[in-house]
């Protein structure tokens, strides 16, 4: 008997993630050097892992033969350290993704709901889904694409658990303003959570708003972070949530003992204690934002202003043909069919937003 008819039936409608395309399989279906293909599709570091990170890591390797630590002491004093906050506070997670799943299965079910943006970070709707939980999408329109914060209050109903904003937001690159973020977080009822999925934060690190004095008053907020991004360790899967001890508490008894490896613990703690290379990357990352920035001015292509790590670009006719097209000459990105014209690519090194800006204008010649 087919395995569907015995399994949850709600699982049988459940999308399935598609990530951006590893460089291993362009080169294979296109018969191209792994080494000339620039890999701009999943919001990467391209300037590579903190190298304190890494040589953390390659030490933690000769003692794989035991089990990581699962309650990740080290990492999480470290954490608690950095961000001035007690170890109650804060769980570990295989990457932020991970924890994003595991808030889920905490305040979501069957019958709850949970609110988001129309084009915010997809796996909000996947972890929201596989509870058999109703994701409820606010429209966040063309041609800015942002998300009103008036509306996302206006969906609230006694059934809403957990409201999932990024900012900045994954695909769009949109931002709120940090007046803006903390006024809601005080407006919403006491029984829904706000998670703050802050991937990208560390990009604009000045502006950001600072949600840990609200949890320090009681909010039911939740400030996810990771390790994938600005300090580069994407591979290893590791991110950390900051909240109240109480729903700490509740997402440590839905985890597994053992999420998170004993390398990714070593490579994270060490990275953290590497703010030098966390500002490098930063100023790379601006400078590379306004190379791409320039260069679709020039190629009379409108974008939508971002400081993460990638960046929207508007008006490239048939975005999955010009997927294809830039793949073949190397460079992989990710179109945003949702968005309409739009590809979304990560900011890599200045030599590899040149060539996608050439392979991009032939895109344009050859229409
Ligand atoms: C907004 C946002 N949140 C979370 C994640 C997940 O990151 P990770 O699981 O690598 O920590 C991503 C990854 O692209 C993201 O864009």
């Amino acid at each position: 008997m087919n395995a569907e008819n015995f399994a949850q039936p709600h699982l049988l409608k459940q999308p399935i993630y598609v990530t951006g395309k590893p460089i291993a399989y362009t080169a294979r279906e296109f018969g191209l050097d792994p080494a000339q293909i620039d890999k701009l599709a999943s919001n990467e570091n391209p300037l590579g892992p903190s190298p304190k990170g890494i040589a953390a890591a390659a030490k933690a390797l000769a003692e794989v033969n035991l089990y990581p630590d699962g309650g990740c002491y080290d990492l999480i004093g470290h954490i608690g350290e950095f961000r001035k906050v007690n170890r109650d506070q804060v769980v570990v997670g295989n990457g932020s993704n991970e924890l994003l799943d595991l808030i889920a299965k905490v305040f979501l079910g069957p019958g709850t709901e949970a609110i988001m943006g129309s084009h915010g970070f997809a796996v909000y709707k996947l972890a929201t889904l596989v509870q058999n939980a109703t994701p409820v999408e606010i429209p966040m329109p063309a041609p800015d694409f942002n998300l009103s914060l008036a509306a996302v209050r206006e969906a609230i109903t006694e059934k809403t658990r957990v409201i999932f904003i990024a900012n900045p937001n994954n695909p769009t690159g949109t931002e709120l303003s940090a007046k803006e973020l903390l006024d809601f977080a005080r407006s919403i009822p006491e029984n829904v959570v706000l998670v703050l999925d802050e991937a990208y934060t560390e990009f604009i690190e000045e502006d950001a708003p600072d949600f840990l004095p609200l949890i320090e008053e009681g909010l039911p907020i939740i400030c996810c972070r990771t390790f994938s991004k600005i300090y580069g360790l994407a591979g290893l899967r590791c991110g950390y949530a900051i909240t109240r001890p109480d729903i700490a508490s509740l997402i440590h008894r839905v985890r597994e003992p053992f999420n998170v490896n004993s390398l990714a613990q070593a490579a994270a703690q060490a990275a953290l204690g590497d703010q030098e290379y966390v500002a490098h990357v930063r100023k790379a990352n601006a400078e590379g934002l306004k190379q791409l920035s320039e260069g679709f001015k020039s190629l009379g292509l409108p974008y939508i202003p971002s400081r993460a790590n990638f960046i929207v670009v508007l008006g490239v006719k048939e975005p999955t043909k010009a997927f294809e097209f830039l793949q073949k000459k190397g460079t992989i990105v990710r179109p945003q069919r949702a968005m309409g014209d739009a590809l979304r690519v990560t900011v890599g090194t200045k030599e590899q937003n040149e060539r996608f800006l050439r392979n991009l204008s032939d895109y344009l010649k050859s229409l």
